[in-house]
């Protein structure tokens, strides 16, 4: 198993950011958390280290990797240019869950882009991760650091489980405040255009960019039609089942038939709760909080813990529609994909 450090996500201690320092320096990955998830660390402009994150994650090298960095200045260097949206943009979400998609520069190699002309910056709001970078001095890629197509971690446990010894050292700062990963925005393309849809609201995007395009259930096909390889259709999946019910009715009535079938089910909620819940050997009720915000902050934690407990199905109950929930859908969709 890696080393985990217990970091104070607030005032982290300098001793354990100069040791995950010099293990990102040496060129080793570091698992590190983020306001979002946590993420996988390691050299943004070094092949090499590059090569390290895409063979711990199991990712194919053709999905590109964020550059996090510390601010819009580092972020500028990373890009040929920085179109105005870009500058309005970070002006306002630098640093905090947005990741914007800029033309390449030309010393960014394209094992980091995965062969584009294109490279994602994002300038990450937690303090450990900030102290991380300016102890660095450098940009650090940091995918997500779980297992290609598995849940995204939002504790340390959640890293060791996935990726085990493929890490060399995880600082653990306790759970991610948003539990989502953050949102992808294509500033390229006129209109710029919403990728992922993330912890950043379409309606924050929105109030500075007002012409965001937003494509719901944007998946692709093909690698030619693949506007973000984070749009594959599965993805976030745990190793349950994931059924998504239209409503909490349909919720029951599914997860009646699966208990009196024998399966172990998971059953989650969404408020109000208008049945009497009848928990037992078989099932597991959890009730996900009312607000998109804090749905999102406990979706992937409850996926992981489904698999803990050794849940063969889980049954979803449909979340609101709206764009506030954009988000939330997104990963319920790939998760059942
Ligand atoms: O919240 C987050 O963004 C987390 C934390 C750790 O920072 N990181 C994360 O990284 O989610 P990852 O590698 O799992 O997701 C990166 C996503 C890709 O799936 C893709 O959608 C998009 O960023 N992306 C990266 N480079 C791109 C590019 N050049 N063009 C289009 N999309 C790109
Ligand atoms: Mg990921």
């Amino acid at each position: 198993m890696p080393r985990v450090i217990t970091i104070d996500p607030e005032h982290p201690d300098a001793a354990a950011l100069e040791e995950a320092a010099v293990v990102l320096r040496r060129g080793g990955l570091v698992g590190i958390p983020t306001e979002t998830v946590y993420g996988l660390a390691g050299r943004a402009l070094d092949p090499a280290v590059l090569g390290r994150i895409f063979a711990a994650k199991g990712r194919p090298t053709s999905h590109p990797l964020i550059a996090h960095v510390e601010g819009e200045a580092q972020a500028r260097v990373l890009a040929a240019n920085w179109p105005d949206v870009a500058a309005r943009l970070a002006e306002r979400f630098f640093p905090g869950p947005l990741t914007l998609i800029v033309p390449r520069a030309a010393h960014v190699p394209l094992e980091l882009t995965g062969g584009a002309e294109t490279v994602a910056v994002r300038a990450p709001m937690h303090a450990v991760a900030r102290a991380l970078l300016r102890a660095v001095g450098e940009p650090l890629a940091a995918p997500s650091a779980n297992r290609y197509q598995s849940v995204s971690p939002t504790t340390a446990a959640h890293v060791v489980e996935s990726l085990g010894d493929r890490v060399d050292l995880v600082l653990d700062a306790g759970p991610c405040v948003h539990g989502i990963e953050s949102s992808v925005v294509d500033v390229t393309v006129d209109p710029p255009r919403l990728l992922r849809p993330g912890a950043l609201s379409v309606a924050e995007v929105r109030s500075v960019v007002p012409e965001l395009l937003v494509q719901e259930g944007l998946v692709a096909k093909s690698g030619a039609e693949r506007a973000s390889p984070g749009l594959d259709a599965r993805h976030y999946a745990p190793r349950a089942h994931v059924h998504v019910a239209p409503s909490q009715a349909a919720a029951f009535a599914t997860v009646s038939a699966a208990v009196a079938a024998g399966k172990r089910v998971t059953l989650v909620l969404h408020p109000p709760i208008r049945h009497p819940i009848l928990a037992g050997d078989h099932l597991r009720v959890i009730v996900l909080p009312e607000s998109a915000s804090g749905y999102a902050a406990q979706l992937f934690a409850t996926l992981h813990a489904a698999d803990a407990a050794g849940s063969q199905l889980i049954v979803v109950e449909d979340v609101p529609t709206g764009e506030a929930w954009l988000a939330v859908r997104d990963r319920l969709r790939r998760a059942r994909a």
